[in-house]
């Protein structure tokens, strides 16, 4: 599939979604999300750029920290979405901007923090989205990403994230490909930026909120919830299963993150 088809599948799945992302308990209420703060330090003087902020939970966990946040996305319905809930929320600090985060719509060194939470495994060329990044940064800025990942290590042949993947992009069509932390951290250095700290958390995943979110069709629910339960020995113990139904099985991703400086 080309770039372009990529991005239009992916806007056409978020357009079609955006609502479930304003509520998504692991969107909006992510441990990820105090911890990029934390490492972040972001201070009153400063602006961020959130990348494909979805309903704006990233942007909106700096927005009280910082001069001003620059929430983005690919999807316009997103971010009508995150404009709204801005409004709501009272964050009078926080603007909107359609954007690719492969090609940003921002001059070189135009902000002090740029983040991105759980969303460049749906970006079909990582190193162009990262070089985007450090264009964008200031010098000194910082680089916080946080992603769903797949084996650093213990995963020799890969075979354990090929089928996570595969997994995920039967569930989503958009879904491209989550990579190891320790390639996002390769990813920054090769960009010019200098990894801080690298760090990776357990989450906590329901089925039945995992395929909601993206609406998928009933006929298929059954085949993905198997391969959760009776999928590659490698694979489970990557994921940890428990439950027997769509109701009730729940499993872990890794979420990894990196802090950079630009
Ligand atoms: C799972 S959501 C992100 C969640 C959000 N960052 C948060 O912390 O709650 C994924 C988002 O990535 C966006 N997206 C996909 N491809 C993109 C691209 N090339 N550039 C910018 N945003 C993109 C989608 O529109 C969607 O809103």
């Amino acid at each position: 599939m080309t770039s372009d088809a990529t991005k239009d599948l992916n806007r056409t799945q978020f357009g079609a979604n955006a609502a479930n992302y304003a509520t998504s308990e692991v969107h909006a209420k992510g441990a990820s999300l105090a911890r990029m703060v934390e490492l972040a330090e972001p201070q009153p003087h400063e602006t961020v750029l959130d990348i494909a902020t979805a309903a704006g939970h990233t942007a909106f966990a700096f927005a009280p920290h910082v001069a001003s946040v620059t929430a983005s996305d690919l999807t316009d319905e997103m971010v009508a979405l995150a404009g709204e809930r801005a409004s709501e929320l009272g964050h009078a600090n926080v603007t909107t901007k359609v954007a690719d985060a492969e090609a940003l719509p921002f001059d070189d060194d135009s902000f002090d923090i740029v983040t991105c939470r759980i969303a460049p495994h749906h970006f079909p060329n990582p190193a162009t989205f990262v070089g985007e990044v450090a264009r964008v940064l200031r010098p000194g800025g910082r680089f916080v990403l946080v992603d769903n990942v797949v084996p650093s290590d213990g995963d020799p042949d890969g075979a354990t994230g090929d089928f996570y993947n595969g997994w995920e992009k039967r569930r989503d069509p958009s879904h491209v490909r989550a990579l190891a932390t320790a390639e996002w951290a390769t990813l920054a250095e090769s960009s010019g930026l200098t990894v801080v700290t690298t760090e990776e958390a357990d989450k906590q995943m329901r089925f039945q909120a995992w395929v909601d979110n993206m609406s998928v069709p009933a006929e298929l629910r059954p085949e993905l919830l198997e391969d959760l339960l009776d999928g590659p020995e490698g694979f489970r113990d990557y994921l940890r299963p428990a439950g027997a139904t769509q109701a009730d099985a729940t499993f872990v991703l890794k979420e990894g993150l990196v802090l950079a400086r630009a």
